[in-house]
């Protein structure tokens, strides 16, 4: 039977929500994990790997369990961000982790917009290196909410389709 593990990291609970979204569809043997919890990679049939967009790149615990994935494991990829969907600022992070991971077989992956509290993005956006996406992120107040969980939901279920394939 395949085994599916969920691993996470998340600060103020945004990308939580998510995995705990994908987590909830998947069927079979399955494992959800802070990024912190997760030792062995090599029992896992299929890994969804979920973190936030920071500074415009991968928490450098993401980027840590990326160069750990053992060659060829099918995996999927999921960000938030404070940024507007399919902007340059919300995939840049996305693009990196997927060069990160190009050993791995990456089946898909998934972004949603998550909020960041606004007295935080007041100090933010005074600097320039968070400037443009602390703006967008004025917006992403409400986020994730029930559309994008189920989003996530379809989500995990047309990776793990895809992952029964080959
Ligand atoms: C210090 C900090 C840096 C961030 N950097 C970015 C960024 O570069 N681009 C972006 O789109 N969102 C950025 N965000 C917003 C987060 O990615 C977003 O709120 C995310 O949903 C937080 O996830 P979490 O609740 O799982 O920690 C940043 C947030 C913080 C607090």
């Amino acid at each position: 039977m395949s085994k599916i593990l969920v691993a996470y990291i998340s600060w103020t609970g945004n990308t939580k929500k998510v995995a705990d979204a994908i987590f909830e569809v998947l069927e079979g043997d399955k494992t959800i994990k802070t990024m912190d919890e997760v030792q062995i990679l090599d029992e896992y049939n299929l890994i969804f790997l979920g973190f936030p967009v920071h500074s415009h790149s991968v928490p450098f615990k993401t980027e840590e369990l990326i160069k750990r994935i053992p060659p060829g494991k099918k995996i999927a990829l999921f960000s938030t961000h404070g940024s507007l969907t399919g902007s340059r600022l919300s995939r840049e992070a996305l693009e990196h982790a997927s060069i990160l991971a190009s050993n791995s077989k990456i089946l898909g992956t998934f972004t949603c917009r998550g909020k960041v509290s606004l007295q935080a993005l007041e100090v933010l956006s005074k600097s320039p290196e968070h400037k443009a996406w602390a703006e967008m992120a004025a917006s992403a107040q409400t986020h994730p909410d029930k559309h994008d969980l189920d989003d996530a939901r379809s989500f995990a279920k047309w990776i793990t389709t895809l992952s029964l394939q080959d």
